[in-house]
């Protein structure tokens, strides 16, 4: 499978820091916004890449994330000149999908679970269909909001309706299978002029193909579009950090995790973050004092 990373948009919520900054690469506590997605994508077990951005913001991810070598990845990137909608990331990666099945992640989404590894690698796993995660929040009118019938099967999916019918938010991480850029060219703008990812949803949901997985208690979905939420990632990201000394969204942590990468390799990197305390946890973890 492969997965897009989508991180473009103006992000005039945070103004006036996306004034001359992208959005996905503010810093959420120790690290830029887009390692967080990044290293989803890649605990799902996705090594091919594409990074989707304004033109103008495009060459930062490139400085930053380069060809992806560095962590056993192969990264593309891609334009997207005006912010005409997420599902827009389907036919803007048409030829670099070419006919597979591909992730999407929002480059302003943080999800930390325990055992997310498994979640996440059983939806990648599943050959036909979407899978979607829903979580539970008190401001389901923000988001694509999904409804389940008294069986709890998915009955409906709607983009920040008004009334909402149930507190089930769907998060920015979606996987679908090899049908996925046709489906996207089917979707049409909406009234707001955007051609959304719930209209994409939606399909699969009439497909009858749509997996909706509810994240419960022990799971945290962030976004990190505002202020508020940008700070209380931030803090949620520290806490866990110096409370338990493990890293949260860290892709050299995770590339080492998973083999693409050696100690050697992870210590030469942990070298060139100086004295940084992320340096010294991923020096730790190259020498084997970490768990
Ligand atoms: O965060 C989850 C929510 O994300 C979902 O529940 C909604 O169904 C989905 O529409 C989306 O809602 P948002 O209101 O958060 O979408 P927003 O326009 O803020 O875009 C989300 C991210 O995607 C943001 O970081 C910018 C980027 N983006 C967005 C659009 C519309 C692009 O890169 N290009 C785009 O054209």
């Amino acid at each position: 499978m492969k997965g897009i990373l989508l991180a473009g948009g103006s992000g005039t919520r945070l103004s006036p820091m996306t004034l001359a900054a992208s959005k996905q690469l503010l810093p959420v506590y120790d690290k830029p916004m887009i390692y967080y997605p990044l290293s989803t994508l890649m605990l799902a077990g996705i090594r091919d890449i594409l990074v989707i951005s304004t033109p103008a913001d495009l060459p930062q991810f490139r400085r930053l994330l380069g060809d992806g070598k560095r962590l056993g990845l192969r990264i593309a990137y891609a334009e997207q000149p005006r912010p005409e909608g997420i599902a827009q990331a389907f036919l803007i990666g048409h030829d670099w999908i070419a006919g597979s099945p591909c992730a999407l992640a929002l480059g302003d989404n943080l999800i930390f679970a325990d055992h997310l590894s498994d979640l996440l690698r059983r939806a990648s796993a599943r050959a036909q269909g979407a899978t979607v995660f829903a979580y539970r929040v008190r401001d389901p009118e923000r988001y694509g909001v999904v409804s389940f019938d008294a069986a709890g099967r998915a009955v409906d999916i709607v983009e920040k309706p008004a009334a909402p019918q149930s507190n089930w938010a769907v998060t920015g991480l979606y996987f679908y299978d090899a049908r996925v850029s046709d489906f996207a060219t089917r979707i049409r703008p909406s009234a707001r002029g955007e051609l959304e990812i719930t209209d994409l949803n939606r399909l699969y949901l009439e497909d009858g193909s749509l997996e909706v997985e509810r994240l419960g208690r022990g799971c945290a979905w962030l976004d990190a579009g505002t202020p508020d939420s940008l700070l209380q990632a931030a803090t949620f990201v520290q806490t866990i950090q110096s409370r338990q000394g493990m890293l949260v969204g860290c892709p050299e942590e995770v590339a080492f995790r998973l083999g693409h990468i050696d100690a050697d390799a992870l210590r030469q990197h942990a070298r060139s973050l100086g004295k940084t305390e992320l340096g010294q946890m991923l020096a730790d973890l190259a020498d084997g004092h970490q768990a």
